[in-house]
């Protein structure tokens, strides 16, 4: 389809998707679409005077409207805010300057099918991938947070994610004799036993136990018994964020002597957030808060990633809005269609889920959203992975 039978399409169903009456339709030049399939975006350029407001609720209609009209061949993309842009370069005069940008990609949003967790998920630029059209990189992504209830798929998802960046630590070279497992100070070299993978689960999640133990030469776990108390569990996982931030530390003060190491993604994991928040006292809460917001801070110079796993992330509660801000990769799961704005509400502030079309498929569990650090949001299905165990 070339671009102006595609501007021509978004333009017919704007016009009967619009609640137009005559005056607002493109037929009578009230607004232009102009697509560009090579950058993946399209313009609506309304004309001043005009009937159009360029509000968020506009926006809004729009996105919701075409990403119905587009599905399946075009995957329209989330975006929180009033995506406004410059069109003068197009056009010279005050009636069409501007527009709405959206952005889409070609093509549908399938969930791909693994073997197991080990089996391949790195493309040939070293991306590990989640879903057709979607790879995420570990390479300045600092933060990852994964929320959904019991069931959606949190686990597995981080299950999987990790396995992808395995296979990225394992498929390259490394400064590995620069890096803290090396250190001559047995404190620093000893720190997470030397491996560069954590996990900590307060559930002892099957998946996630026989996962860790397959890779135990790579990858801590540290799992809670069941005795253990919330604010117990929160006090390991703040012991963990700080041993984090000793290797964050470390290798900072590496990197001032020799700016061009390359160390191996060093990654803190932890499940089930929403029991070490709950009915704890204040003090320790408010270490874990400051902790995280530090480790966000300072892990992407230094290679770091935290991963956060939870229920909810309600306000105030597991984490603050300044860490919010500085994840680089977030993912609400359901267990159907079920998305809806009280999930998004914190993770994805001011994003209505019912702009980007869900096509939830035959499987109960990891399907939802996924907004990357330019804060483009779109439909997400994790991986199914035919034998877990
Ligand atoms: N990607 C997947 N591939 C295969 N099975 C999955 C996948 N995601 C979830 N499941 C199934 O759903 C169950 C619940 O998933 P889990 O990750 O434990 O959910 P959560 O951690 O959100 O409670 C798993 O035990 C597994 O049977
Ligand atoms: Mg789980």
């Amino acid at each position: 389809m070339s671009n102006e039978e595609l501007a021509k399409y978004i333009a017919d169903c704007l016009n009967s998707g619009l609640n137009a009456d005559s005056d607002s339709s493109s037929l009578t030049n009230s607004f232009k679409i102009v697509v560009d399939q090579a950058k993946g975006y399209f313009d609506f350029i309304p004309a001043f005077p005009g009937p159009f407001k360029l509000t968020k609720g506009l926006s809004d209609e729009i996105q919701t409207i075409l990403s119905g009209a587009l599905f399946p061949y075009i995957t329209l993309l989330g975006y929180p805010s009033v995506n406004l842009v410059d069109e003068t370069r197009r056009t010279n005069g005050l009636h069409l300057a501007r527009g709405l940008r959206f952005y889409f990609l070609v093509g549908g949003t399938d969930r791909v099918e693994i073997e197991s967790l080990e089996s391949n998920l790195l493309t040939t630029d070293n991306q590990i991938k989640l879903q057709e059209n979607l790879t995420i990189t570990p390479a300045n992504h600092p933060a990852i947070a994964i929320n959904g209830k019991s069931g959606s798929g949190k686990s597995v998802l981080a299950n999987i994610t990790i396995s992808g960046l395995l296979q990225y630590i394992n498929y390259q070279q490394w400064d590995w004799d620069y890096d803290f497992m090396n250190s001559s100070n047995s404190e620093i070299a000893s720190l997470f036993n030397g491996k560069l993978i954590n996990m900590v689960d307060p559930k002892l999640d099957l998946t996630t136990f026989y996962f860790a133990k397959k890779h135990e030469s790579q990858i801590n776990y540290f799992a809670l018994n069941d005795e253990v108390s919330n604010s117990e569990f929160l006090n390991t996982i703040n012991s963990k964020e700080a041993d984090f931030l000793k290797i964050m530390h470390y290798r900072q003060i590496q990197r001032l002597k020799r700016p061009n190491l390359r160390f191996a993604p060093c990654v803190l994991c932890c499940d089930e957030i929403q029991f070490a928040t709950s009915a704890v006292s204040k003090s320790s809460l408010s270490t874990f808060q400051a902790l995280t917001d530090r480790i966000i801070l300072t892990a992407r110079s230094s290679s770091g990633l935290i991963m956060l796993l939870s229920e909810s992330f309600p306000i105030p509660g597991s984490i603050s809005s300044a860490s919010r801000d500085g994840l680089t990769y977030k993912f609400i799961l359901g267990r159907g269609n079920n998305i809806s704005k009280q999930d998004t509400r914190f993770l994805m502030k001011d994003f209505d889920p019912d702009t980007v079309a869900l096509n939830p498929d035959e499987y109960g569990f990891g399907n939802g959203l996924f907004e990357d650090s330019t804060g483009l949001i779109r439909s997400f299905k994790t991986p199914y992975v035919r034998r877990l165990i």
